[in-house]
C-alpha cells in the first residue's frame, strides 16, 4: 500500500501522547504491575443506572434506526429545558443539534466556520484536538501562550496582540483542559465584546460544565445569542463511550448546521439519544451531583498532597477533573518525567506536551479519575520517588 498518496494536511496532525501512556500502562499491567491511572480523561464511574435502564428499554422497543440529523426532538427539547432550569436561559430547541460527542460538534463547527488560511485564536495549553481540526481545514491555529498569570485563559490584551488580518474566530473552553480553570462572568463578557468588535465568531467548549467547584460558572448563552456552544454527555453525565453530545448554534446557522450534520455523520447514535433522555431525570441528576462531590473531595486531597510533595500548581482547579502542575523542582523534561514515573514508579500521568508548546516541558497533567484509595497510593509512590 506504499503507493497511497496521503493528504498533505494530515502531516500537521499530532497524536495524543496520553494514548501512548495508556498503552504502555496496559502493557505493564499485563506483565503484573499495579499502575495508578491518573492519565485518563474520563470519569471512572460507570454510566448512571437510570440511563442504562433507558437504553435497555430503547433496545427492547427496537429503536435501532437513524434519527433526524439534528437529533430526537424529545432530546433537543430536554436540552432546551436544561438550559432554562440550570442557567435561566431560553434557547429555542431548533438551535440545538445532537452530535456524536463534543468531538462530532467540534468537527462540524470546524467545517462550518473555517476556510483555508483562516486564523483561529485559542489558548496554549488547550485540548489538543482543536488545533488539529483547524489545521485539517487548512486553517491556522493562532496559539496564545497562557499561564497562571491569567488563570490559563486568554486575556483581552493577549488577544489584541495575537490577532492578525486573517483571524476569524476565538475558541474558548471553560472549565479548561488541562488546567481546570474557568472564565469568570466579567472576563467572558470582555472576551465577547472584544470578539464582536473584530467580527470574529466565538466558540465555547462547555463540556466540563456541571463538574465545577465554583459558585458561578457562566454559560455563553447567558451573555450572547451569537456564539457557538459545544457540550457533551461524556463528562458530567458520565457517558463517554456512548458518543453523544450537542451543539447550540445561532439562529442564522441552523439550516447549514443541519446540512453538515447529515453529510458528516447522518445522526448521533439513536440508542444513546434515548438513553440520554434519562440524564435529565431527578434520579440521574442526584447521582451526578454525588459524583461531583466525590470529584471535589479528590481534587482537594490531590491539590494538597501534590503541593506538599513539591509540585507547583499555579491555578487551582475550578472545574473538570485535572490538575496542571509544574515539575520545576524535579525535572526540565515533562515527557521523560512521565516516562520515569510510569516505568519505575507505576504512576501514569500526561506530559504537558500533549496540550501545546508553551512551557509544555515544565508541566504535567494529573487526572483525578480514579478513586481515593488509588489516589493515595499514587501520592505515596510519588512522595517516595521524589524524596519528600
Ligand atoms: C475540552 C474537551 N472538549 C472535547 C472533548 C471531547 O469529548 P467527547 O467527544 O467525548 O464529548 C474532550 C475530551 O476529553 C475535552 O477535554
Amino acid at each position: 500500500m506504499n503507493f497511497v498518496k496521503i493528504a498533505k494536511r494530515t502531516r500537521a496532525i499530532s497524536p495524543f501522547r496520553v494514548m501512548k501512556v495508556l498503552q504502555r500502562a496496559g502493557e505493564l499491567e499485563a506483565a503484573g504491575r499495579k499502575i495508578v491511572h491518573m492519565e485518563v480523561g474520563e470519569p471512572d464511574f460507570t454510566t448512571a443506572a437510570p440511563i442504562m435502564e433507558a437504553a435497555r428499554q430503547a433496545l427492547g422497543n427496537g429503536h435501532t434506526h437513524y434519527s433526524n440529523a439534528a437529533g430526537l426532538p424529545a432530546l433537543r427539547d430536554a436540552i432546551a429545558g436544561f438550559y432554562q432550569d440550570r442557567y435561566d436561559v431560553i434557547v429555542d430547541a431548533s438551535r440545538i443539534f445532537v452530535t456524536p460527542g463534543a468531538s462530532g460538534g467540534l468537527n462540524l463547527l470546524a467545517n462550518l466556520l473555517i476556510d483555508p488560511d483562516d486564523g483561529i485564536l485559542m489558548a496554549d495549553p488547550a485540548y489538543p484536538c482543536n488545533r488539529n481540526l483547524i489545521r485539517l481545514m487548512g486553517g491556522e491555529a493562532q496559539l496564545i501562550p497562557v499561564d497562571g498569570a491569567t488563570g490559563f485563559q486568554p486575556a483581552v490584551g493577549q488577544l489584541e496582540q495575537a490577532r492578525t488580518a486573517n483571524s476569524r474566530g476565538l475558541w474558548l473552553a471553560s472549565p479548561a483542559n488541562p488546567s481546570g480553570t474557568v472564565i469568570g462572568r466579567d472576563h467572558l463578557q470582555e472576551l465577547l465584546d472584544w470578539s464582536a468588535r473584530y467580527r470574529l465568531h466565538t466558540v465555547m467548549d462547555e463540556i466540563y460544565h456541571g463538574l465545577h467547584y465554583v459558585e458561578d460558572l457562566p454559560c455563553l448563552l447567558e451573555l450572547s445569542d451569537d456564539g457557538f456552544v459545544v457540550n457533551s454527555f461524556s463528562k458530567y453525565f458520565g457517558m463517554t463511550g456512548w458518543r453523544i453530545g450537542w451543539l447550540v448554534v445561532p439562529e442564522s446557522c441552523i439550516e447549514l448546521t443541519n446540512t453538515l450534520a447529515q453529510n458528516l455523520f447522518i445522526a448521533a447514535p439513536t440508542l444513546s439519544q434515548h438513553a440520554a433522555l434519562a440524564a435529565f431525570t431527578p434520579a440521574a441528576m442526584e447521582i451526578f451531583e454525588t459524583r461531583r462531590a466525590a470529584f471535589q473531595e479528590r481534587r482537594d486531597f490531590l491539590y494538597q498532597a501534590l503541593t506538599e510533595i513539591g509540585f507547583s500548581i499555579p491555578s487551582a482547579t475550578e472545574g473538570a477533573f485535572y490538575l496542571y502542575a509544574a515539575i520545576d523542582r524535579f525535572s526540565e523534561d515533562s515527557e521523560e518525567f512521565c516516562r520515569q514515573m510510569l516505568e519505575t514508579h507505576g504512576v501514569a500521568i500526561t506530559p504537558g506536551t500533549d496540550f501545546g508548546d508553551y512551557q509544555a516541558h515544565r508541566y504535567v497533567r494529573f487526572a483525578f479519575t480514579t478513586d481515593m484509595d488509588n489516589l493515595r497510593l499514587g501520592v505515596d509512590r510519588l512522595a517516595a520517588a521524589l524524596g519528600s
